[in-house]
């Protein structure tokens, strides 16, 4: 059964569809199957981000609705990489039962299923928390996402949510805070593993090598 992957953070912005879409493009780079799945209901980006987004016929409330299968709404970006695409429907609301179904379905399919989540905790965390095996916090350099991030694994830690922690470089700013200590904020404060971080990319290239490396370092943790 693949393993099931929910990209999570504290301050929005901080790159959780970032990392979402380069750990599925470094995952498929290593010969595993994997589907990038938009939960962000009402502000789809993933698609934005592999430039797709007039490829959409179907997307994920489709699925959850019945309306579509699987199938049909994965589109391809890649070798062994495909992606279902988020609503723009803000009001959508899923059904527990049909989560379970869907993730099951997936699970069957692919090595790796990554979940883009929306910002903060919403209904949708709560649904997809049973059966998540792995949780990424996404967390930012600056003063404002550390704070939101140490929220989060509150949150998270009251829900018994097993999570790693990956910093994402997503400006260019001056560390206020040095990067070892950061990463020991990982262990005494967020009370999770420092998994590794995504360097600052002026213009997102996949086939770089530092990211490269970084990508690999975290993917080898998940
Ligand atoms: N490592 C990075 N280097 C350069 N730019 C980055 C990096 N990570 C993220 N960004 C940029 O930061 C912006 C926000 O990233 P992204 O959309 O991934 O954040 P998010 O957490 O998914 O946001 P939201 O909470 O709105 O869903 C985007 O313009 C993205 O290109
Ligand atoms: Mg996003």
């Amino acid at each position: 059964m693949g393993e099931i992957v929910m990209v999570i953070s504290g301050k929005g912005g901080v790159g959780k569809t970032t990392t979402a879409a380069l750990l599925g493009l470094q995952f498929s780079r290593m010969d595993k199957k994997v589907v990038l799945v938009d939960t962000d209901f009402g502000f789809r980006n993933l698609d934005i981000f592999f430039c797709m987004e007039n490829q959409i016929r179907y997307n994920v409330a489709d699925v959850l609705r019945g309306v579509c299968s699987v199938r049909q709404a994965c589109i391809t970006v890649d070798e062994n990489l495909s992606m279902i695409p988020g609503t723009k429907d803000d009001s959508f609301s899923c059904d527990e039962g049909r989560i379970a179904s869907f993730l099951q379905e997936l699970s069957g399919s692919f090595d790796y299923i990554i979940i883009d989540t929306p910002a903060g905790i919403s209904s949708i965390h709560h649904m997809l928390l049973p059966y998540i095996t792995q949780g990424i916090l996404v967390m930012a350099w600056d003063q404002a996402s550390i704070s939101d991030a140490i929220s989060m694994s509150k949150l998270l830690q009251r829900g018994h949510m097993n999570f790693k922690v990956v910093l994402n470089e997503q400006k260019p700013i001056r560390f206020l805070v040095p990067k070892q200590e950061l990463i020991g904020l990982c262990d005494t404060v967020l009370n999770s593993e420092y998994i590794g971080r995504i360097p600052y990319q002026r213009q997102l290239v996949f086939d770089n090598h530092k990211l490269n490396k970084s990508l690999q370092m975290i993917c080898s943790k998940l």
